[in-house]
């Protein structure tokens, strides 16, 4: 599908004459022939051949796109026939020369790691026509990722195993990432990252590149264009009507070079609507500033009653006159009811509300919350395996075991001590709410398979069944609706349990399934307590379970873990239906075994942006989600930690899902909950630089990482880690020129109501200034947020 802008419509030229400041322009691509470095083959027509990954798996020649290929408008040359012959290069510092030094807006990459899920970074070198060099990192993904998933642009349903026609039918991927590039100079090369030692090495199957718009000489205007129009599966309630939000990117094509001219620049509000057959629209996107080299994302509402065919974006100028038309949108109805399609839930999104709430506290409590024991960096919850794995290991926990509570018993006993004694849930949520989080996430049922929540007639090795005889979820979500209506809901879920003796038939890695032998006696094999007579796993226990936490507990986040074998297609169906008829909408992880709408990095964080939604996740513990004892107070996440972990994420697109392992008795334990409350201080004053903020197109931080950028369609915020002394900050992005303008107010958000306007300028090579009293600064703990509001 080609898509592209068309620049001027014979009504904006008309316009244009009497008051116009901007033109559209096309957004351009053009390929950069990669073909000369080209060393290695990653096809394969049988499977025989080749030596993608350095194991001799390749890809499967037929399902892999072939010769000119579009993606999101963009252009790539890819080898006109797979198999036969090289068709990427592994990039090992080559230097790949434009055939002309021309300023650049940005880089267009296919890619693929040979790894299967380790994680690929990297750092482009872009060396440019004065002489200089900037880096640009990037943060990529796996050919392959079982049992998660990591939705490649190009997939594959099977791969060829080392050099033999066997093949593995786990899809295999390749992916596409566009990067800012810094335009202040003519881009002359770009030295491709280092990788070719390293244990995941980065594939480039195609690169292009668009270039930036140089304007005629005469009137200096924006090069305003229409990156993408892309009509989302999210809305909003608009006057009693489902409203589709799409997605619209706006580019300035002009170089950076322009960023300190004024009238380079988008200063006062622009309005951008959306409309074709069947589509109106209700509520415009507003772009208040777009600085040359930048781009903006906003959201129009409209109303489409099923419409077909393209629709066409208008801008207009603060006057009310059109600037420009942008046409051959493809419209994309919003669905009435999703189907149990791969195709069709693959096109589901995070909502906006998830999209906007940043912060979440997810919860891992259950009975291995009785032990509560892990040697150093490990995670505690996995007590029960690390126990019997294998029987007479002597492992840390093995003996923790038996020294502290002998060898007659088993894990299983531990449901008799998990009390919930003093659990309210009330107290929890006031903690989360004063603690600033949007939402939680609670583990309703862990790889030990006992479950929070009434699991019928699928086992009986639930909280409702066995000790201490409560629905903890319902409780839990039952308050949360009626108390606490701003936090939203989410569910955690383990498709596998690790001795689920009817898991055995779908066992795999640390999930075989089977009863466990008794860890101090192996011809022994333990209970698996509240197991009912069922037939399948999946069909009768699996499958049930994650239906009724989205139908009977009306999840709005399904938090799957590990994948593996499922019946996730029905299940998802269910659950979008579900929450479409009743006007709300969901999310679902990528660890359910199919059609994630988002990805889920575990104790890590991205090193740098990706336009694909995530969430990290890790415990306010520095290595367990579950309750350690063996954890001393001092090394629970700080205010500190806490707030620049949520800061940096957030920069990058990202969510942060903080976890809390609250004792056997229902509490969350103090180390734990002060911090969080002091971390919630700081989100009580500076949160407008954190929620429903967006990630700022050109740079997330500056290049020495002490600060970092978010946006909002009237604000930019600049985030500073380290406490400024000597009555200043001083930011340099990197030979990036921040949105910032003469007329602009700066604020730093602290906890007086009333802050004062700060002083501040930008001097002749983009380093702003702000001055700022002490006294202000000492108010603020953590981060100090200094809040850009553009005039006009
Ligand atoms: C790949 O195949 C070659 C040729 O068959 C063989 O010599 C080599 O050992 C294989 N490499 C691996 C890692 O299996
Ligand atoms: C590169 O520059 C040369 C000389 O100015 C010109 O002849 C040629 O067409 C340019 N090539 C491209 C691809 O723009
Ligand atoms: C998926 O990959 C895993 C790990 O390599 C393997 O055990 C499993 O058999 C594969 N599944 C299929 C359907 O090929
Ligand atoms: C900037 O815009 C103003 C007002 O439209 C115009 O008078 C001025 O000439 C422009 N400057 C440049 C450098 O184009
Ligand atoms: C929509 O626009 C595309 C180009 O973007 C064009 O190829 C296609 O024919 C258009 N479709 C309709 C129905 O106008
Ligand atoms: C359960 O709690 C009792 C009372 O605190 C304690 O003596 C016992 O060791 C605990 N047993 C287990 C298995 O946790
Ligand atoms: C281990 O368990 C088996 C089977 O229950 C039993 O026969 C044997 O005596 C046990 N061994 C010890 C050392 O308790
Ligand atoms: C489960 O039910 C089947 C069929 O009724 C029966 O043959 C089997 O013995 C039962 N298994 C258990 C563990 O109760
Ligand atoms: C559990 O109950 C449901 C609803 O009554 C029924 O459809 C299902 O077959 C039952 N499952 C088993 C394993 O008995
Ligand atoms: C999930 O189930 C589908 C359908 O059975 C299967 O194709 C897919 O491989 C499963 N996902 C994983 C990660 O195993
Ligand atoms: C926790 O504190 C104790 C006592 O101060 C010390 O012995 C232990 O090494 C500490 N543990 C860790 C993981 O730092
Ligand atoms: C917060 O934790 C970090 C990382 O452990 C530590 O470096 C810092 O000193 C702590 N801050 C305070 C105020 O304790």
């Amino acid at each position: 599908m080609r898509i592209f802008g068309v620049p001027l419509l014979c009504g904006a030229l008309f316009s244009y004459f009497r008051t116009v400041k901007s033109s559209l322009v096309t957004f351009p691509s053009v390929v950069i022939p990669l073909s000369d470095l080209f060393d290695n083959q990653a096809a394969s027509l049988d499977g025989t051949t080749d030596n993608f990954d350095g194991y001799n798996a390749t890809y499967a020649a037929e399902y892999l796109p072939e010769g000119p290929w579009l993606y999101n408008g963009i252009s790539y040359d890819l080898p006109s026939t797979w198999g036969q012959s090289q068709d990427n290069v592994i990039a090992g510092g080559q230097v790949v020369k434009l055939s002309n030094a021309t300023y650049v807006h940005e880089l267009h990459i296919v890619y693929a790691g040979d790894s299967s899920g380790s994680g690929l970074s990297g750092t482009f070198s872009l060396n440019y026509a004065d002489n200089s060099v900037k880096y640009l990192q990037f943060t990529g993904k796996d050919w392959l990722k079982w049992p998660y998933l990591n939705g490649g642009e190009i997939q594959t349903p099977y791969y060829f195993e080392g050099h033999s026609s066997s093949k593995n039918w786990n899809s295999s991927q390749i992916f596409q990432l566009s990067l800012s590039v810094p335009s202040r100079a003519p881009l002359e090369s770009i030295t491709l990252p280092e990788t070719s030692s390293t244990s995941n090495r980065l594939h480039i199957f195609a690169l292009s590149m668009t270039p930036s718009f140089e304007p005629a000489s005469g009137l200096l205007v924006p090069q305003v264009s229409v990156r993408s129009a892309q009509f989302s599966t999210r809305w909003e309630d608009i006057n009693g009507q489902r409203a589709q939000a799409v997605a619209i990117t706006l580019a300035n094509l002009l170089p950076g070079s322009y960023a300190t001219s004024p009238n380079a620049s988008i200063n006062s509000r622009y309005e951008i609507s959306v409309t074709g057959e069947g589509v109106s629209t209700v509520t415009p996107g507003l772009v208040y500033r777009l600085v040359p080299a930048d781009q903006a994302r906003v959201d129009v509402f409209v109303l489409n009653d099923g419409g077909t065919g393209n629709a066409t974006v208008t801008i207009k100028n603060e006057f009310g006159n059109v600037i420009g038309t942008s046409v051959g949108w493809p419209i994309v109805p919003l669905r009435t009811e999703w189907t149990a399609d791969a195709d069709v839930l693959a096109t589901h999104e995070t909502p906006t509300w998830w999209n906007q709430a940043k912060y979440g506290i997810f919860i891992h409590w259950g009975i291995y919350s009785v032990p509560a024991w892990g040697p150093p960096g490990s995670y505690a919850e996995w007590y029960d395996w690390s126990l019997h794995n294998p029987p007479n290991s002597n492992s840390p926990t093995w003996v923790h075991h038996l020294d502290t509570y002998g060898k007659d018993i088993v894990y299983d006993d531990f449901i008799s001590n998990f009390t919930a004694s003093t659990w309210n849930p009330s107290a929890w949520l006031d903690l989360f709410s004063e603690a600033g989080a949007k939402y939680f996430v609670i583990v309703t049922k862990h790889h030990d398979g006992y479950a929070l929540f009434d699991t019928k007639n699928t086992t009986h090795r639930s909280s409702v069944y066995l000790n201490p005889y409560r629905d903890f979820v319902k409780e839990l979500m039952d308050t949360a609706k009626s108390d606490y209506p701003d936090i939203h809901r989410g569910t955690y879920y383990s498709l596998p349990e690790w001795f689920n003796p009817y898991f055995s038939k779908y066992g795999f890695s640390s999930w075989p399934g089977g009863l466990a032998h008794n860890a101090f006696n192996a011809s022994e094999l333990e209970p698996y307590t509240g197991i009912l007579n069922i037939s399948d796993y999946i069909e009768d226990l699996q499958y049930p379970q994650m239906v009724s936490l989205a139908l009977d507990y009306d999840t709005e986040i399904m938090w799957c873990d590990i994948g593996g074998p499922n019946k996730t297609l029905d299940f998802a169906a269910q659950f979008f239906n579900k929450a479409m008829q009743n006007g709300y909408q969901v999310t679902m992880n990528d660890r359910c075994g199919a059609v994630p709408d988002f990805d889920t990095p575990e104790y890590a964080t991205f090193a740098s942006l990706s336009t694909r939604h995530w969430e990290t996740s890790e415990g306010m513990d520095p290595n367990s989600y579950g309750l350690n004892s063996a954890t001393n107070a001092s090394e629970y996440k700080n205010g500190t930690t806490i707030i620049q972990t949520l800061v940096d994420v957030v920069s990058k697109n990202g969510n942060y899902l903080l976890d809390v392992g609250p004792t056997a008795e229902g509490d969350i334990i103090a180390p734990m909950a002060d911090n969080l409350l002091a971390a919630g201080k700081w989100l009580k004053y500076a949160g407008d630089c954190v929620y429903a903020t967006d990630y700022w197109y050109q740079a997330s931080q500056d290049p020495t990482g002490s600060f970092r950028f978010l946006t909002t369609p009237k604000t930019f915020c600049i985030i500073a880690f380290n406490k400024p002394s000597d009555g200043k900050i001083t930011v340099d992005a990197g030979g990036v020129a921040l949105p910032i303008q003469k007329g602009d107010s700066v604020v730093l958000l602290g906890p007086s109501t009333n802050s004062q306007s700060l002083e501040w300028d930008v001097d002749g090579s983009g380093i702003l200034t702000i001055v700022v009293p002490q006294d202000q600064v000492d108010q603020v703990d953590y981060a100090w947020a200094f809040q850009v509001s553009y005039s006009g």
